[in-house]
């Protein structure tokens, strides 16, 4: 069966991004068709400057939100990726499998260490590093497929290249992994600044939609949405980004395509309404769920337990051949 990996950073709260992109297809199709991972990657949130309780918050609220929005102990495992050791003892293997450069050439710390620095802050190492890790977080369970957003694929690609690399140096070891993209709302935009992403780590703002928005905040928020001057509902990511993204969520609410909808409306007005209802409908089950399950911390907890020590059953065996293959003594 197809191993599949992903995870979630506990740097904010989860968004309708977060969901439409990925965690729904999780939900709805990677854990039945496949051997699923699904791991809130508390280690990755500790390369930025961070809240310790924040973060602990943050990651079981992520834990919680995962299994409210259906991703089900039966079928899939679901853990927290510092209960297992075997993602740091990996990632510094694979810390003598990279090379500087191309860690350097990464997009995403070439763009978030010129905001550090801009803001006159220091960078962490770690954040240098961090795509070893998430290279490590793949690899140690054998993963075939990386269900991740776009501005992932960069990181997979490396974990690609450092698996390949240490079969040729030292032994056919890894399976190597690719990415696979989301459907329709793969990217979900931010409503008041449609070219950037709906991410969770911005500061809080009136463009993104948060999974725990009660209904009146979802209201005013895709109410307000940025769209342009002009009047008709055309579909046009280029030109139109903030009018594609409301027919992009919407569609994805309701499973239907873009393009079609686009000739349903004929004012902004009614889009943002139906939109607005349609992502009310769509959170109310996922906050229902989330309510009963704060209301039974013990069982969140014995998941997350329960997963861990299914991970670590996965993860430590190929770690120990890994430690084998590059010269370490074994213990
Ligand atoms: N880097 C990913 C993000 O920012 C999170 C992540 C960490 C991840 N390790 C992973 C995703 C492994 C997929 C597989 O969203």
């Amino acid at each position: 069966m197809t191993r599949v990996f992903s995870g979630v950073k506990p740097t904010g709260h989860l968004t309708l991004g977060n969901y439409l992109g990925a965690v729904r297809r999780w939900a709805d199709l990677d854990q039945r068709q496949s051997d699923a991972l699904f791991c809130v990657v508390d280690l990755h949130a500790l390369t930025v400057d961070h809240d310790p309780a924040r973060v602990r918050r943050l990651t079981r609220q992520a834990a919680t939100l995962l299994l409210a929005a259906g991703l089900d102990p039966e079928l899939c495992t679901v853990f927290v990726q510092s209960h297992v050791d075997e993602h740091t003892r990996l990632s510094y293997v694979m810390e003598c499998v990279a090379n500087d450069g191309e860690m350097r050439r990464m997009i995403q710390y070439k763009e978030k260490a010129a905001r550090e620095r801009e803001r006159g802050g220091s960078v962490r190492l770690s954040l240098l590093t961090y795509p070893v890790l998430m290279a490590a977080d793949i690899l140690a369970y054998g993963t075939d497929e990386v269900p991740v957003g776009d501005d992932q694929a960069q990181h997979v690609e490396l974990a690609r290249d450092l698996a390949v690399r240490f079969n040729q140096r030292y032994g056919h070891t890894f399976v190597v992994p690719r990415a696979t993209r989301p459907g329709v709302a793969a990217r979900v935009m931010n409503l008041q600044e449609p070219a950037s992403k709906m991410g969770k780590s911005d500061d809080s703002g009136p463009g993104i939609v948060y999974l725990l928005d009660e209904p009146d905040a979802v209201r005013k928020k895709v109410m307000r949405a940025v769209t342009d001057s002009a009047a008709d509902v055309v579909y046009d990511r280029e030109e139109r980004p903030g009018v594609a993204n409301l027919l992009e969520i919407l569609a994805a609410c309701e499973g239907r395509d873009p393009e079609d909808l686009s000739g349903v409306y004929e004012s902004y007005g009614a889009l943002k309404k139906d939109t607005a209802e349609a992502v009310v409908e769509l959170l109310r089950p996922l906050q229902e769920r989330h309510k009963a399950l704060c209301a039974d911390p013990a069982y969140v907890e014995g998941v997350l337990r329960d997963g861990a020590e299914k991970a670590r059953g996965m993860a430590k065996p190929m770690v120990d051949t890994v430690y084998r293959a590059i010269g370490l003594l074994p213990a």
